[in-house]
């Protein structure tokens, strides 16, 4: 694993202006945490919170992701933390298919290959939406799919996909939780066979 190129990455992120939400950020957020846990978790994009400090989920979404890590023995250093986007669209708006398609190809799919993750977690849809499609699966819902494991193996990687609810969805419609804590469980499970 190449932690030059993963800073260099950083870097870029930083200092990127390829699209449009370069415009109104005032960070970009390129991720943190152990890239070598082989643990990636995939959010859709920062928001305000993120935007003003350079960090991932660290907001009330945040605080949530963090409860949901601790109830899997997780802190949240212990695994690598980012999002499909790295700049945050204005109003918290969801990022539009072009930025999208810019961002994660010079980026999120540059993390993936050097991160070669062992187990992707996606919160939300438009983290699952991209993944499930990038590894050639089929993405219908998140009603339909949320907890369920699925293993992909292909030239540069060998990784299990599970996705689901964005903490944030879960705060504004509170009956997702148990949903997502059950979620939880079977990444728990995945993450002790690592
Ligand atoms: N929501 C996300 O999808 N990502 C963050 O980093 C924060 C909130």
């Amino acid at each position: 694993m190449n932690e030059e190129e993963l800073k260099k990455i950083s870097e870029e992120i930083k200092n990127c202006n390829k699209c449009p939400l370069y415009k109104s950020r005032k960070n970009a957020v390129p991720g943190e945490g152990d890239f070598k846990s082989g643990i990636m978790l995939i959010g859709e994009a920062p928001g305000f919170n993120e935007d003003l400090q350079g960090r991932p989920f660290v907001g009330r979404a945040g605080k949530l992701l963090e409860e949901f890590l601790k109830s899997v023995g997780k802190r949240r250093e212990e695994v690598f933390i980012t999002n499909v986007v790295k700049c945050r669209p204005p109003n918290n708006r969801q990022p539009e298919e072009n930025e999208i398609k810019i961002c994660t190809s010079l980026y999120l799919d540059r993390q993936i290959e050097i991160i070669k993750p062992k187990l992707i977690v996606c919160l939300g849809n438009i983290s699952a939406s991209y993944i499930f499609k990038k590894f050639g699966l089929r993405f219908e819902s998140m009603n339909k799919q949320h907890g369920k494991v699925f293993s992909i193996s292909n030239l540069y990687i060998k990784t299990k996909i599970v996705a689901t609810y964005h903490p944030a969805a879960i705060l504004r419609n509170p009956n997702l939780m148990n949903l997502a804590k059950a979620d939880w469980e079977i990444i728990k499970e995945e993450m002790e066979k690592l």
